[in-house]
């Protein structure tokens, strides 16, 4: 029997909030790995650790989830156009889905401070892109305001189409392991997310499928963490680009969910970041942008202040991929750059150089 997975809108459609006459943009998101992670349950003293890994889906992020949502139904309102205001993934993804429905995508990015790999993924996706002289938060007004007044749909996660369809990766969890978390840990940008599986473990919750809402950790960036000042920051700074956000758009939304499901926000610096990002990679196989990493690292800060309970299951959400932001993988510890080492074609020359055991 095929088993081919069919997107989020296809798989969870009777508990989506959408009309069977809507035409299904999909590029076959969601369905992404729950990887288990000993090594990282060891490393924070935890029961068992899985990674819900994002990076899979078909831009690589977890925007997909949600943009299938609102690009199919933009188009069922007859949108020609759809536009973002984004740090780079987000404008990948409606880049991606607009060129999928046949429509159109504007994309504003902050001026000079999205990854090359995303900026790449929206050129080639066609989509009109501009350079703001802001940030993020600047974008976001900026994107608004335009949808407001002209034609063009907004497809930022203000836009609850988008919550709804990023609410199936609960789902999926729940389906993966058959059973909700203690923990769900994630980053914290525009917090979108962060409610949109809130969302998700909600209705599971009210149907009964789970008993317990998991707690949810979500983790800034040092200088880009509104959340823990207790107000919007005018100027975020952090090297984990997707989640230079000073004032999140789901702020209530987010700080509810955090309420009723027990959970907390805190944040992390940018170096302990950047050795999660890299521990991940070279521990368990799992390589994510930088911004992806700041779940764990802020789990493992948990873990430090001996806040992680000994037999907690917890999911971790890696956001996005890791080949979208190549610059920090390729320096070492100390930041200096890697260079490949050059040998010759001679096998013994390079077995010796490897150190390898003749064995015949
Ligand atoms: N991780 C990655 C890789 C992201 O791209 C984002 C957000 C987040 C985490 C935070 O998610 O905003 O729902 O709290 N990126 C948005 C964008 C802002 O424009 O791509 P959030």
């Amino acid at each position: 029997m095929a088993k081919l997975w069919r997107g989020v809108i296809t798989e969870y459609f009777d508990r989506l909030d959408i009309d069977a006459d809507t035409p299904i943009i999909t590029l076959g998101e969601g369905g992404t790995a729950l990887v288990h992670a000993p090594a990282l349950a060891k490393l924070v003293g935890a029961g068992e650790v899985w990674l819900k890994v994002e990076g899979m889906n078909p831009t690589g992020s977890f925007k997909d989830r949600g943009m299938t949502m609102a690009v199919s139904k933009a188009v069922a309102h007859g949108a020609k156009a759809v536009i973002c205001a984004s740090t780079g993934n987000t404008s990948a993804s409606a880049a991606a889905y607009a060129a999928k429905a046949g429509i159109k995508s504007v994309v504003l990015i902050p001026e000079g401070k999205i990854t090359l790999g995303k900026l790449a993924q929206a050129i080639a996706h066609k989509a009109e892109i501009l350079q703001v002289q802001g940030n993020f938060d600047d974008c976001l007004v900026l994107a608004r305001d335009l949808s407001e007044h002209y034609a063009v749909h907004l497809v930022n996660s203000v836009n609850p189409d988008r919550l709804e369809g990023q609410k199936t990766a609960s789902f999926e969890v729940f389906d993966a392991l058959g059973f909700a978390p203690d923990y769900h840990v994630m980053p914290v940008g525009n917090a979108g997310n962060y409610s949109a599986y809130f969302k998700g473990y909600l209705e599971l919750q009210q149907a009964g499928q789970i008993k317990n809402l998991p707690k949810q950790l979500g983790f800034q960036a040092e200088g880009a963490a509104p959340f823990i000042a207790g107000h919007p920051i005018a100027k975020p700074e952090t090297i984990a680009t997707a989640i230079r956000i000073g004032n999140p758009a789901s702020w209530d939304l987010a700080l509810n969910a955090q309420k009723v499901s027990g959970g907390e926000f805190d944040f992390v610096t940018d170096q302990e970041i950047l050795s999660m990002h890299r521990w991940l990679s070279n521990e368990i196989g799992v390589f994510v942008e930088p911004s992806s990493a700041t779940g764990a690292a802020g789990l493992l800060k948990f873990a430090k202040l001996g806040k992680v309970d000994s037999k907690a299951k917890i999911v971790i959400t890696v956001t996005g991929h890791g080949l979208k932001d190549v610059g920090w993988a390729l320096k070492d510890e100390s930041g200096n750059d890697v260079e490949p080492t050059s040998c010759s074609k001679d096998a013994a020359q390079v077995a010796e150089l490897l150190g390898l055991e003749r064995i015949k």
